[in-house]
């Protein structure tokens, strides 16, 4: 038997202000995404914006369904949105805030499970890293500089 470790790493911003201005524009569309959010259900608001390598700016926000495993993250609307408009474009990263109604988020809040599993098809498509910022509504900004930090031993096409 032998132990095997994996180690991932983020970093943190206290603000925005720590972050470069191209990095700050892009939260603040994936924060204006998360405000026109469909999601009376969960009243739990997520928004997402990607800058692709031919400069364009895609977002997405969660759309909620009375059946509700019909609905889907802002991550998948906005990554699927761009494959679908852009197949040949790179992301070079996504910016995503996350709020409740309820009580306001003060921590980086991460992709889901499967959200993750989707950006990191992108991911190894493109065979370049895709960095992630995420956020509460308020608080401290995580910064992984690639999806796989936040999806070891990911599920890829290499097994198929
Ligand atoms: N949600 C996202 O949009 N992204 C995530 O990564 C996690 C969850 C949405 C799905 C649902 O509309 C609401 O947040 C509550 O789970």
């Amino acid at each position: 038997m032998k132990e095997v470790k994996i180690e991932s790493t983020l970093y943190l911003y206290d603000t925005l202000d720590e972050l470069p201005k191209d990095v700050v524009l892009l939260m603040n569309k994936a924060i204006e995404a998360r405000e026109r959010a469909y999601a009376p259900y969960s009243n739990f608001y997520v928004g997402a914006a990607l800058l692709l390598d031919n400069n364009k700016i895609i977002t997405g926000n969660n759309q909620e369904n009375a059946s509700y495993p019909s609905g889907l993250c802002a991550e998948r609307t906005a990554i699927f949105y761009a494959g679908s408009k852009y197949p040949n474009a790179k992301v070079i990263r996504m910016a995503i805030s996350a709020g409740s109604k309820n009580n306001q988020t003060t921590s980086p809040i991460p992709p889901c499970g499967s959200c993750r599993q989707a950006i990191a098809e992108y991911e190894i498509k493109q065979e370049t890293p895709i960095e992630i910022y995420f956020m509460g509504e308020v608080g401290k900004i995580a910064k992984s500089n690639s999806l796989a930090n936040l999806l070891p031993l990911v599920f890829d096409k290499k097994v198929l």
